[in-house]
């Protein structure tokens, strides 16, 4: 799909003509037709002499049935053995229609299948465990049924699952150990009992009322533990406790009151006095003779770490870590102030990314600077200073300058170069009617070549060096729109369990882990982000994932139906005559960075050399400068 457009749609339609002609298309039919037959209620209308991929509900994709949702469509009875022999089955929707009986052991085929609805039907009998097992299983949605029996114990296999809505059937039984990473999770209504185990305290507690269960976010158990679901001895202990409670809460404030106090008092005496011993320990980029001056100079002085190479400070110096009182700098070209002038100066907040909240710092002297407070950063202090020093080494003209950074126990903060014009997602979707102009081809094809460069340069630092979190929030722009690419490389510090509790719409389907993000994955990452800039759309938008498409399939079927531009945003295409061919060259390069395997998606390098190329072409942007 990398060459012209026209050349590669007539392939693609040959293709397309040779793929139906084979026997797997017409396996498809074969199955799609026994479940027309099978099933009882309201009659499939679907027109025998024409090609399946026509039929209501059906969609294809490369020649094979990928998705069959039919919701609402008044069927009924059990289904018949058929849909496991939908082998390339991704998406099966049959929500809300009279179904019922059990789910059929064919299913078990579906080893594509993505995302699975059949909420709002009388299926019942066992939850099958062969669901759990499906290798690509995203979501599965059996809410409103009258499954009973217990809950499979092999719901951590499905090591990709995000949703598992399960409420209102007849399940009983305990909640198995859930470890995966479930975002959502409902299994209001049933009649289960025991614990809920740990890892789903953070759900909110309506995920579970309506059952015999205990523990966080519900009551929590009762000591001898076999838990007694009637609701009165709860209430009751809940009353007694109550006032107990109160008295202890009262007292327990005071004295963390009176805790606070004195260590403010505390702290402000140290700082006073350090003021006096003059310890502005800011530091550029430390230079072993100058940390080791500095050392040598105040015992409370860090030693700071030099750049990974294991040197000195192991042998003699200091066992335990020193422990910083002062922002580390990297660069001061920006102006110089320290910890306390941080803090006192006017902040305002930024955002909140999924590593923490951003605030812009403003200097009484007019510097302005954007501090990241982080959260739930999971190494030591030793193994944080060592890659804060690696990032503090990186300097590229589309990356974010990092200014300094801070560490303490309670508190690690890092300080950025502060963008005037925002982040990439605020002007793509920010309020519409304020005045905002819309960015052009120009810009944004500058924007993407910008992000591109940033990203590439990261990779060949090492191959195990990846961005983690490329997505249209971490696009921040300059006064002249330059992309300067922000909050990179920190996921490995950040425990994933901080990650918004929400669909990522940036993410490669096969990660699993968000410490963990290969540089295939920041490709995929940068291909939404890219088909974001060309369609205007939010990857992360509700409306996308409620029929379980993300923004690549949403664009592919689009473009695989009608017309490729008319998934461009219509602010761009408003004031655009021209260019449209490079626009779909560039939709193209997205398309190909979102490939569903790892090993099918270009490098970033490659990526980079292709948007240079369409930048270079006439009716695009002049290349910007290094
Ligand atoms: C499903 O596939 C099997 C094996 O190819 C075949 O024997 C069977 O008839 C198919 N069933 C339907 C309903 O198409
Ligand atoms: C069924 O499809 C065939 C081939 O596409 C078409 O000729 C025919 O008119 C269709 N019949 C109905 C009732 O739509
Ligand atoms: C589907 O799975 C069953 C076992 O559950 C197996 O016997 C059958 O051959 C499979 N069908 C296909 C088409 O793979
Ligand atoms: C649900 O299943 C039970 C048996 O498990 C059956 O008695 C009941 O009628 C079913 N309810 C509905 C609404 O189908
Ligand atoms: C849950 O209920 C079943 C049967 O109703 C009972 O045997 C089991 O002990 C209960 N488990 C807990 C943890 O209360
Ligand atoms: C769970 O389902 C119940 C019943 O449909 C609903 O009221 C509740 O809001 C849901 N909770 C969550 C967290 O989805
Ligand atoms: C819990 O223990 C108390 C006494 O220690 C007893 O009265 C109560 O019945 C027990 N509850 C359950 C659910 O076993
Ligand atoms: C649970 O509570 C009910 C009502 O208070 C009581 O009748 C029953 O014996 C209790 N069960 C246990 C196991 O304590």
């Amino acid at each position: 799909m990398k060459n012209k457009t026209n050349s590669g749609l007539t392939v693609f339609f040959f293709f397309l003509c040779l793929v139906s002609v084979t026997s797997d298309l017409e396996a498809d039919r074969r199955a799609l037709i026994a479940l027309r037959d099978g099933v009882h209620g309201r009659p499939l209308l679907w027109n025998l002499t024409a090609p399946p991929c026509t039929w209501g509900g059906v969609q294809c994709e490369s020649g094979r049935v990928t998705a069959l949702r039919l919701p609402g469509v008044g069927l009924s009875g059990p289904l018949p053995i058929a849909i496991g022999n939908l082998t390339k089955l991704e998406t099966l929707s049959f929500r809300f229609n009279a179904l019922n009986g059990p789910l059929p052991p064919d299913f078990a085929n579906l080893t594509l299948l993505r995302y699975l609805y059949l909420q709002g039907n009388a299926f019942s009998g066992e939850i099958p465990s062969f669901l759990f097992t499906l290798p690509n299983i995203i979501r599965i949605n059996l809410a409103q049924n009258n499954f009973s029996g217990r809950i499979p114990d092999n719901v951590n296999a499905a090591t990709r699952l995000a949703t598992l809505y399960l409420e209102d059937n007849q399940l009983t039984g305990p909640i198995p150990e859930i470890k995966i990473p479930l975002q959502q999770f409902n299994v209001s209504s049933n009649q289960l009992n025991g614990s809920i185990p740990d890892p789903l305290s953070g759900m909110p507690k309506n995920a579970f009322l309506g059952n015999l269960l205990c523990g966080k976010p519900l009551e929590a158990c009762s000591v001898n533990g076999t838990g007694n679901g009637t609701e009165t001895p709860v209430k009751g202990k809940k009353d007694k406790l109550s006032t107990g409670a109160i008295i202890g809460i009262v007292i327990a404030c005071v004295l963390g009151l009176l805790l606070l106090f004195l260590i403010l008092f505390c702290l402000c005496r140290r700082k006073k006095k350090e003021e006096n011993v003059q310890s502005r320990n800011i530091e550029a980029a430390p230079v072993p003779t100058s940390s080791a001056a500095v050392a040598k100079e105040s015992a409370d002085v860090p030693t700071p770490v030099t750049n990974g190479a294991p040197h000195s400070s192991e042998n003699g110096a200091s066992k335990t870590p020193a422990v910083s009182k002062d922002l580390t700098f990297f660069v001061k070209s920006f102006g110089e102030f320290d910890l306390d002038g941080l803090l006192k100066a006017s902040a305002e907040v930024l955002g909140k990314g999924t590593f923490g909240s951003s605030y812009k710092a403003s200097f009484e002297h007019g510097l302005v600077v954007a501090v990241k407070r982080l959260r739930d950063v999971v190494v030591p202090e030793k193994e944080f200073r060592e890659k804060l020093q690696v990032l503090g080494s990186i300097s590229h003209a589309n990356l974010v300058t990092l200014i300094a950074y801070y560490f303490s126990r309670d508190e690690k903060l890092v300080v950025f170069e502060y963008m005037s014009r925002g982040s990439l997602s605020a002007l793509l979707h920010g309020n519409k009617g304020s005045g905002r102009s819309p960015l052009n081809w120009e810009t944004r094809a500058g924007i993407a070549l910008g992000a591109a460069r940033a990203i590439s340069y990261l990779h060949s630092r090492d191959a195990t060096t990846s961005h983690g979190n490329i997505k249209s929030s971490n696009i921040l722009l300059s006064e002249t729109f330059e992309a300067k690419v922000s909050d990179y490389c920190l996921a490995p510090m950040i425990s994933p369990t901080s990650t918004p509790n929400r669909i990522d719409g940036y993410r490669a389907p096969e990660v699993t882990d968000a410490r963990r993000i290969s540089q295939k994955a920041d490709v995929y990452s940068f291909g939404v982000l890219i088909l974001e800039l060309l369609t205007g759309k939010s990857p992360t938008h509700q409306q996308l994932h409620e029929e379980g498409v993300d923004l690549p399939r949403w664009v592919s079927s689009i473009t695989e139906q009608q017309t490729p531009s008319d998934v461009f945003d219509p602010e761009l295409t408003r004031y655009q005559s021209e260019g449209n061919e490079n626009m779909i060259r560039l939709l193209k390069i997205g398309i190909s960075c979102t490939a569903q395997y790892p090993d099918s998606r270009p490098t970033m390098p490659e990526v980079t050399r292709l948007i240079e190329e369409v930048s270079r072409s006439p009716g695009s942007p002049a290349p910007v400068s290094d």
